[in-house]
């Protein structure tokens, strides 16, 4: 070609010593070849037990509860925090306790190459009390809020939503103790379901502080000694180390021995007892669903007053597991050597809700697939740009970015050259309009738009293309009506 030819007069010596070299390339790569099949084969390294990767058909669950965690959190007046994975071991013995089962099994501790242990984070709120004390927020307007997304481990018996590796999504509004801060956190978690569509019912408690627990830890294990007996094995060992946690066994007799247990509610103060009520009452103003639960302990020791957890509403996909967890703890920043600061807050488990949108739209594709192919409904909406030939290629490089600074998001295959690939991919993928560019339409500077439901094309300059993509937009919504979309 007649360019690289004039370039090629103004090379410098050692780019043309290059060149020379390039062309002796051509025995060698053979060898390379044979070389590449001398490799030892191995067996491919495996994924770990217990993690597990997201793949492109699965991650626009994982994108989706990004952005709507971003969306709801910015709209409460969160802001973003980000605070690393590895972290002093001794801040989750210290903030979660000895005895519970994240410290006590699920952590996973190495020894420091500068002396002590380092842990990957079992969870995050632990993490953001010690920046808060760190980097002296009680200086700063209180309360601080803050919402975080990112991958926690626990080294749990992997099993149905339950990882190694899993990510949660959470808020945190440190600095105020008031039931409206607790209501609003719930309310927060509440919507951020709802947003995706999911109906969630919210199992409430409270725990009281320090003094009125032990008051009543003393009279729950005295009631649990009477029936030490009949206890199972793991809860005999619960007994002494951690007598709250026997509320959450699995073994029937346990739970029998636990519906007659004495209740917390009973030992609280009028003072916590009021505090609740009001954060109730705030719940009941933004219609949250929610039940008492008076067994509810939650696992982690950092907790005083309010504690809740989040459970499928009934009749949604049968779930055990609880989807979301949180509660007050207003002692950690003093217990972590920070001021008397309270605190609450609240972290989703996102494979958990992952796996709920995905069977869902598994469950939507059934019933899709069941219909005859006739009567099964398309929906029709965005547009692919396809190209024709290597000018068109690269105008139509050019094009997607161009409508991406408009704020214009097209579908392309620029990978594939043959129109019929190209057409296919725009067809699987239900768009309602096919742009068409050939080397005809580079030179003229014009595109072709196809209508993908009816065939019929029609050409116009590319100039108009944003003007025409966004009338496009509102016809879209005269084909599907019922289709929601967002901007
Ligand atoms: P958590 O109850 O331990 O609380 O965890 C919160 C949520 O994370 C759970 O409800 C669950 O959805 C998810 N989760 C926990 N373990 C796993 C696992 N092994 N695999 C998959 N998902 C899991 C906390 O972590 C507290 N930091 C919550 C909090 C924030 N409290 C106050 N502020």
């Amino acid at each position: 070609m007649p360019r690289i030819s004039q370039k090629t007069k103004r090379i410098s010596p050692a780019s043309k010593k290059r060149k020379v070299k390039k062309i002796r390339l051509s025995p060698k790569r053979n060898t390379k070849k044979k070389e590449t099949k001398n490799v030892k084969k191995i067996n491919t390294p495996n994924l770990l037990r217990g993690f597990k990767d997201i793949l492109p058909e699965t991650s626009k669950y994982f994108v989706g509860i990004l952005n709507t965690a971003q969306n709801i959190s910015e709209a409460y007046n969160y802001s973003y925090i980000e605070t690393p994975i590895l972290e002093p071991a001794q801040l989750f013995i210290r903030s979660l306790g000895k005895a519970t089962d994240v410290v006590d099994k699920e952590m996973y501790i190495f020894d420091n190459k500068e002396g002590g242990k380092i842990c990957l984070r079992p969870e995050a709120t632990a993490s953001i009390a010690r920046a808060y004390i760190n980097h002296g927020l009680q200086t700063k307007p209180q309360p601080i809020k803050v919402w975080y997304l990112g991958p926690m481990f626990r080294h749990d018996r992997p099993q149905a939503g339950r990882y190694r590796q899993f990510h949660q999504f959470g808020c945190e509004s440190i600095g105020e103790r008031d039931p409206i801060v607790d209501a609003e956190l719930i309310s927060l978690a509440y919507n951020f379901f709802l947003d995706l569509g999911i109906k969630t019912v919210v199992h409430i408690n409270s725990i009281g502080n320090l003094e009125e627990r032990e008051n009543y830890l003393a009279e729950l294990v005295a009631y649990l000694k009477l029936h030490k007996n009949l206890l199972s094995t793991d809860s005999k060992k619960r007994l002494t180390k951690n007598p709250l946690r026997i509320f959450d066994s699995k073994d029937e007799r346990d739970q029998q021995i636990m519906e007659e247990a004495p209740q917390i509610i009973d030992w609280l103060t009028d003072e916590s007892r009021d505090y609740f009520t009001e954060v109730l009452e705030y719940l009941d103003q933004v219609g949250v669903n929610y039940i008492l639960k008076p067994t509810l302990v939650r696992g982690l020791d950092y907790y005083t007053d309010t504690v809740f957890e989040f459970y499928l509403e009934e009749g949604e996909e049968t779930s055990q597991s609880a989807l979301a967890g949180g509660g007050r703890y207003d002692g950690l920043i003093e217990y972590l050597g920070g001021q008397e600061v309270p605190a609450c807050g609240f972290a989703i488990g996102v494979e958990r809700v992952m796996n709920i949108l995905q069977a869902r739209d598994e469950e939507k594709q059934k019933v899709y697939l069941s219909l005859p192919k006739k009567e099964r409904p398309r929906v029709l909406k965005g547009v692919f740009l396809a190209q024709l030939g290597k000018q068109a290629k690269k105008q139509a490089l050019y094009l997607i970015e161009r409508l991406r600074k408009d704020g214009l998001k097209i579908y392309h295959n620029l990978a594939k050259s043959s129109i019929k690939t190209q057409l296919e991919s725009a067809d699987k993928l239900n768009v309602a309009y096919t742009l068409i560019l050939g080397q005809k339409e580079v030179q003229e500077e014009s595109i072709i738009i196809r209508d993908m439901e009816s065939g019929v094309q029609e050409i116009i300059p590319q100039s108009k293309l944003k003007q025409k993509i966004l009338k496009i937009k509102d016809e879209e919504k005269i084909i599907n009506p019922g289709s929601k979309r967002k901007k």
